[in-house]
């Protein structure tokens, strides 16, 4: 099997094949993971809150993610290793580079930062020297304390408007990916046409170009409030490796997301 790559990524979305991503964090699960055909491993933030059990993700630190972005990077053959930069992390251009280097060398192949148009010197900045760029719009959880908690974005059109700009910005800045979170599935179907880089899903309609859920929510771990987005894929399986192929043949053949798991 052929490595995953960011170019490999956008000639999925160019032949309009769906892109299968989930959170990893360890070794064991990343091998599993790879096994099923996942295409990205996400070592999300949100390992502060799966993992470590902190209530938000802004305590976790460039260390930790790295910490587990090595593990996942063990365990994989084939999957993209994409780490998330953590809050405080990507505060200036230089700031960014400097904390995704070690991302990069713990084994990251791309990282994710949250936010719109005004990281565009960022990617920027980051894309030219040779660190590929994911980016988070929508409803972005290090903002949790600006946003008044964990809600829908873009349902006014004002700010699904604001929400089209950033991703056009972001885009013409060199970002290879894009995950929308949490808005009216009519606007990640909008902002997926609008780009030729690969739009990832997660609250955000059946037509993105991919989908994310984290780990423990899609396997019915996480002891915390289920999101709308969220669908246990152990239904009807006996093991783990049973969940995640059910998840990855979901998102490829578009039953998943369902209109049940959308705004
Ligand atoms: O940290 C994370 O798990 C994420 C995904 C939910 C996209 O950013
Ligand atoms: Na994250």
């Amino acid at each position: 099997v052929k490595a995953v790559t960011a170019p490999a990524l956008l000639a999925m979305r160019a032949a309009g094949n769906k892109i299968a991503m989930l959170t990893c964090y360890d070794a064991s699960f990343a091998a599993l993971m790879d096994r099923c055909g996942v295409e990205v491993l996400l070592i999300g933030d949100s390992l502060g809150m799966v993992c470590a059990g902190y209530p938000s993700t802004l305590p976790v630190t460039v260390a930790d993610v790295a910490y587990h972005t090595a593990s996942v990077a063990r365990g994989n053959k084939t999957a993209l290793v994409l780490a998330d930069m953590p809050f405080g992390s990507y505060t200036t251009p230089q700031a960014a580079h400097d904390n995704a280097v070690k991302l990069m060398q713990a084994g990251a192949q791309m990282v994710k930062i949250e936010g719109g148009a005004w990281l565009a010197e960022t990617v920027r900045f980051l894309t030219e020297r040779g660190i590929p760029v994911c980016a988070h719009v929508g409803l972005t959880p290090q903002f949790v304390h600006q946003l008044g908690g964990y809600k829908v974005q873009g349902k006014t059109d004002a700010t699904a408007g604001q929400l089209k700009s950033d991703a056009l910005a972001l885009q013409a800045a060199g970002a290879a990916l894009i995950v929308i979170e949490a808005v009216p599935a009519s606007l990640g179907k909008e902002v997926t046409e609008l780009l030729h880089i690969p739009t990832i899903g997660i609250g955000a309609g059946p037509d993105c170009s991919g989908q994310v859920l984290v780990m423990h929510d899609m396997l019915g771990v996480f002891p915390g409030r289920k999101a709308r987005f969220v669908k246990n894929f152990m239904d009807g399986q006996s093991n783990i490796e049973g969940a995640v192929s059910a998840y990855v043949a979901a998102v490829k053949d578009g039953s998943f997301p369902s209109q049940e798991h959308c705004f």
